[in-house]
């Protein structure tokens, strides 16, 4: 591929698409203890799997065996790239073992291979919000510094074995995530503490915990660039962020200062230590007023100057307002809620949809770190209904798609580096919030319901022709 190829395509994660979670030596990952839930109760993780809960990884869209026939259907879109993510309880499946599972290997190679062989380029993220459920049971994940080197263990195998297949790497996914008070501590695997069954959402904060834990996994995140490097000079790595766009709610000053403090803590306190090598003034200042004390060597800063990524990725959903006087309705979100915003409409699920926040995010980021940035995440979560011919008419997909990718060529046009669009889920997957399936992303509808009740045949919606049209003009293929 050369390299000026911009790349247009979809993404997906292993636990929300390959089910088969126990096949091939695999063991069982901390999502394989998510229940299913919906639009107002969030996920439950109970410790030991229990029959009177429906877990969707187990079976997600059984990607793990279709793959193939859903390549194929990626391919029928003309897309140049997909994102996928591997699976680490499958490579090592208590994470701590010495020799990696080859029957994992061999699927991941297969998988990789016929991305290839349609001339798709594998972009793969190495932890996507999960990890070997034993590693949260034995080292309360990402709190003990000894996961870090299970981690790089596990990235070397990936970069060795994937040589010459793979050049775009994502060390981890939203890892800004592990910002979030309560729930970054499921984000981080460090829920030792939570009882048996917990709702992840209400988990009670430790920040000292929490912020340590992120400090681990950028350690293990520099560690793994510095020796993926080594094995190949060409690998491109990726930071990952949930792109966090908020809007002061008036022209008053406390309104804007309110968004940048929001800012600078949750985007570039990641996007600093993984882009410039340090955690910035501002960052330790932030963690003295919070009496959170780092364990952090100077060992570990020195990886972290030295493995820094090569681009800026990131997923982008919504936008909010912010009002330093709390008075605005509030809103959901991905992850991250906020202030609702009278001009703009809201999905199903009360995500707001907001095409001009992902222009307005890519010009400020790119004018502030400006390294090649990547989208690797967007995409309309709906409630779509197959109609008695089949069809599926998803016109407000389109519509939301077509108004990001207008934002994508609009930053291209201003001269931003910007290497490609990767819609969420362009087939449907588990929902990761709510664990459904009703709420679908793709442009190829899977039949099956939030039990996992249906026949998991594939069918192209309207908007599947559409994408089709679209991505040719982002590749100049008439
Ligand atoms: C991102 C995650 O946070 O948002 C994905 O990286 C997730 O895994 C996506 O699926 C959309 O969220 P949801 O909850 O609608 O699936």
């Amino acid at each position: 591929m050369k390299d000026k190829d911009f790349l247009i395509g979809g993404a997906l994660s292993a636990q929300q698409s390959e089910g088969a979670y126990d096949m091939d030596g695999c063991c069982d990952s901390i999502s394989d203890h998510l229940t299913s839930m919906t639009k107002e109760k969030s996920r439950l993780l109970t410790k030991s799997i229990n029959d009177e809960y429906y877990y969707p990884s187990h079976m997600g869209i059984d990607f793990y065996h279709r793959f193939k026939e859903d390549i194929q259907l990626f391919n029928e879109l003309g897309i140049n790239a997909l994102r996928i993510s591997i699976s680490w309880a499958r490579i090592f499946p208590h994470g701590d073992e010495r020799k990696p599972n080859k029957a994992a290997l061999d699927h991941y190679m297969n998988l990789i291979d016929e991305c290839l062989y349609y001339g798709i380029e594998p972009v793969v993220t190495i932890c996507h919000n999960d990890m070997p459920y034993a590693l949260s049971e034995t080292y309360n994940g990402w709190a003990s510094k000894e996961v870090i080197k299970y981690y790089v263990r596990y990235a070397e195998t990936l970069f060795q074995h994937f040589k010459s297949k793979v050049k775009y790497w994502i060390t981890f996914n939203e890892i800004n995530g592990a910002m979030l008070e309560g729930v970054g501590l499921f984000m981080t695997g460090c829920f030792k503490d939570c009882g048996d069954i917990f709702d992840i959402h209400t988990i009670e904060d430790n920040p000292q915990l929490r912020m340590q834990a992120l400090h681990n996994m950028l350690t293990a995140s520099s560690r793994a660039i510095i020796c993926g490097k080594k094995i190949c000079r060409d690998y491109q790595f990726g930071c990952m962020l949930l792109a966090y766009v908020s809007y002061p709610y008036t022209c008053h000053p406390k309104d804007s200062i309110a968004v940048l403090q929001n800012e600078t803590l949750f985007m570039d306190y990641c996007a600093d230590v993984m882009i410039k090598g340090k955690y910035s003034e501002l960052a330790c200042n932030y963690l003295k007023k919070m009496n959170i004390r780092l364990d952090i060597t100077v060992e570990e800063m020195k990886i972290i100057k030295k493995g820094t990524v090569d681009f800026y990725s990131f997923s982008y959903y919504s936008s909010s307002t912010t009002s330093a006087l709390n008075v605005v309705e509030t809103i959901r979100g991905n992850l991250i809620g906020g202030g609702k915003n009278p001009y703009l409409d809201q999905t199903e699920w009360g995500w707001v949809m907001d095409p001009d926040g992902l222009y307005y995010f890519l010009l400020k980021t790119y004018s502030k770190y400006q390294i090649p940035m990547m989208i690797v995440e967007n995409g309309l979560g709906a409630n779509d209904i197959i109609e008695d011919d089949g069809r599926v008419k998803d016109d407000y997909r389109v519509k939301y798609i077509d108004a990001h990718l207008n934002a994508v060529q609009k930053a291209l046009d201003d001269g931003i580096d910007l290497l490609g669009y990767l819609m969420w889920g362009i087939i449907d997957i588990v929902s990761s919030s709510t664990g459904e399936m009703s709420k679908r992303y793709g442009v190829i509808y899977v039949d099956m319901d939030d039990y996992g009740n249906g026949s998991l045949k594939r069918c192209k919606k309207d908007s599947f022709q559409w994408y089709k049209e679209r991505v040719k003009s982002f590749r100049n293929i008439s």
